[in-house]
Order: structure tokens, then C-alpha cells, then sequence
């Protein structure tokens, strides 16, 4: 791994609540961005501005939006789908739109009930919303390492619709693992594949603890030159219209990875366990989230806290 420094992007406000059925007060969801932004991260996913029938948890993206303490140093960003979406993010000043579609047909449909011709063509149509108001773009590719309804990716599919993206003037592209079905020689194969046919087209990788080898995978992804990764909070999150779908890797277990590999993230992560601890409150359920519970590996306890083996 030569790359000392990794970009980590936190997408707990969005992938994390996405499938909360507890509707969380906006406000909640504003101390924690908030908290987010002083914990470090340069990316936050805050929100989707998709169909709040869809996504009844993301309706308040706007009134997020217009109360978090925005900084320099963190760009905000979320989901957009189609051109009313795009028209919203404008209004609310969102630093980045992040486009989506589904690398599979079946779950495209089920995501937002169009096929992934239907959802390029309506790209074209927010490239021209953010071109005029100044906002980049991001592209993901849900199911991006196999599809819950189809198996198996084509590499080579990747690497087509990473062309349109970087024909449409896009950032770059996100792998997105949504039923966690990546492995390490799934995640090779598909960003040899993308570096073979779009040349400098800078890939983030979006994996889900699913299967439990998702830092395996981040593994792969550094060894591969990787420095683009997205996590949450807790590792809580998973796509509602996906069978089986469950949480992303977890922010915190993968920062202490990181830090402990000498890897920059400037992320703090004490402030990050504060944050994920506050969640679980607020939630009301244990997130599955390793380093929250555990703390960091020099965590030192008192002789005095644990009994002593004797043997009668
Ligand atoms: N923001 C707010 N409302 C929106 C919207 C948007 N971006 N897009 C559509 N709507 C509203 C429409 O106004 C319409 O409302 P109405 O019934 O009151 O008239 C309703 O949603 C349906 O609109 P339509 O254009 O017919 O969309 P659809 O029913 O075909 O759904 C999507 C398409 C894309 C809007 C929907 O599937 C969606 O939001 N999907 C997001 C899924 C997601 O976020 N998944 C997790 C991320 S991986
Ligand atoms: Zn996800």
C-alpha cells in the first residue's frame, strides 16, 4: 500500500437511516452531520432527494440541509434520481449530486422503477440542472459486485456505464456492494475492468458488511491503489428494495483499521465512537459496529475490573 492518505466518506445520514421504520427528528439528524463535520470527514452523504413515498426517512433533506454548520472542509452530498430531485438539491445548496442506478437491470427497476436506459437519459437531464448551478457530480452503481435478483456482473458492464459517466462530465464512479456480495476477486476483476476501458476516472468503493468480509474487501481495494471509501456510522444501513440487505462496513471499524496501517484519514476516532454510541441511542437498537463496543486496542482497564481464575 503506498497511498498514505484515504478519503472516507460517511454515508450514515443517508445509507444508514434509509431503512430506519422509526421516523428520527430532523434536528437529531442535524446534530449529527454537525457532529460528522468536527469528526473530520471531508464527505458526507446527508440525505437523498428521492421520492419521499419511496424513502419516507429522507423527506426532510431540504430542512437538513438549510440548518447544518456547513465547513469548508467537508463537501455534503446526496442522492438525486431524477430531475425534480436535481431541481431540490439545487434549492437546498447541496455541495454534490450523487446519480444512481443499478448495474442490473431487475434492481434498477425495483429501486426506481425504471430500467437503466430510462434512468441514463434522465442523468442527462440533471447534468444540465447541476451544470447551471454549479454542482459536480458523482455516479454510483448499486449492485455493482453482483445482483440479489440476477448473480453475477459483468466487469466489462461496469466499465460501460463508467464511460457514460465520464462522457457526461462526472467526477467519478462508486461501486456500490448493496447486498454485500463482493469478494476479493469479484472487487479485482471489476476495477481492473474500469481502469482498462475509462482510463483516470477516479473509482470510490461502497461495500456492506453482508457477508462479514467487507474490510477484506477494503484490503483488496487498497492493494489495488483504492483511496476512495464509504462507510457508516455503526455500520448500520442496507437498501429497503433489496431482499436481505444489510448494514455498510462500519466507519469506525474501518478508520481503526486505517490509522492502525499508518493511513491518514483525519478523522478522529473518539469523537466518531461518541457519534455512533449517540445513534444507537437514538435508534433504539444495537448497531453492529466492533470498535464502538470495544474501543481502540490500547483501551487500557483496571487489574480491579475483571475477577481473577482461581480454581475452587
Ligand atoms: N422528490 C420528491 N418527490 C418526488 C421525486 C423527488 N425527487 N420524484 C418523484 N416524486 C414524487 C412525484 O411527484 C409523485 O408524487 P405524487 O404521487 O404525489 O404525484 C411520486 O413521487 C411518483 O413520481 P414518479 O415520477 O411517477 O416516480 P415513480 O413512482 O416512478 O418513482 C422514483 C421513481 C425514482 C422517484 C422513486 O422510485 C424513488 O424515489 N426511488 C429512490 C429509491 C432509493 O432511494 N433507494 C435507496 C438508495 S440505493
Ligand atoms: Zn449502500
Amino acid at each position: 500500500m503506498e497511498n498514505k492518505n484515504v478519503k472516507v466518506t460517511e454515508v450514515g445520514p443517508r445509507d444508514g437511516f434509509q431503512s430506519e421504520k422509526t421516523i428520527l427528528k430532523t434536528e437529531d439528524k442535524v446534530e449529527i452531520i454537525n457532529n460528522l463535520i468536527s469528526a473530520g470527514f471531508p464527505r458526507i452523504e446527508v440525505s437523498s432527494f428521492v421520492s419521499p413515498k419511496a424513502i419516507p426517512q429522507l423527506a426532510d433533506a431540504s430542512t437538513i440541509l438549510e440548518n447544518v454548520k456547513k465547513d469548508k472542509n467537508t463537501t455534503l452530498a446526496a442522492l438525486v434520481p431524477n430531475a425534480r430531485g436535481a431541481f431540490r438539491a439545487a434549492e437546498a445548496k447541496i455541495d454534490e449530486i450523487v446519480v444512481f442506478l443499478s448495474a442490473s437491470e431487475s434492481h434498477n427497476k425495483k429501486n426506481v422503477n425504471r430500467s437503466v436506459q430510462e434512468s441514463l437519459l434522465e442523468f442527462r437531464k440533471i447534468v444540465k440542472i447541476a451544470e447551471d448551478n454549479n454542482i459536480p457530480i458523482q455516479g454510483d452503481i448499486a449492485t455493482a459486485f453482483g445482483c440479489p435478483f440476477e448473480g453475477n456482473v459483468s466487469p466489462k458492464r461496469l466499465g460501460e456505464i463508467s464511460k457514460e459517466y465520464k462522457i457526461m462530465g462526472f467526477k467519478g464512479v462508486t461501486l456500490g456492494d448493496t447486498t454485500g456480495m463482493a469478494t476479493p476477486t469479484v472487487v479485482t476483476e471489476a476495477v481492473n475492468s474500469i481502469r482498462d476501458m475509462v482510463p483516470d476516472f477516479e473509482i470510490t468503493l461502497h461495500f456492506h458488511n453482508t457477508r462479514g468480509i467487507g474490510l477484506a474487501n477494503v484490503m483488496t481495494g487498497l492493494n489495488l491503489g483504492i483511496i476512495n471509501y464509504e462507510s457508516c456510522f455503526g455500520g448500520m444501513g442496507g437498501c429497503p428494495f433489496a431482499p436481505n440487505a444489510t448494514g455498510n462496513i462500519c466507519s469506525e471499524d474501518l478508520i481503526y483499521l486505517l490509522h492502525e496501517m499508518g493511513i491518514e484519514t483525519g478523522i478522529n476516532l473518539d469523537k466518531l465512537i461518541t457519534i455512533a454510541k449517540k445513534v444507537e441511542k437514538l435508534v433504539g437498537h444495537k448497531l453492529p459496529g466492533q470498535v464502538m463496543k470495544a474501543g481502540p486496542r490500547l483501551l487500557s482497564y483496571s487489574m480491579n475490573d475483571v475477577p481473577t481464575a482461581v480454581g475452587a
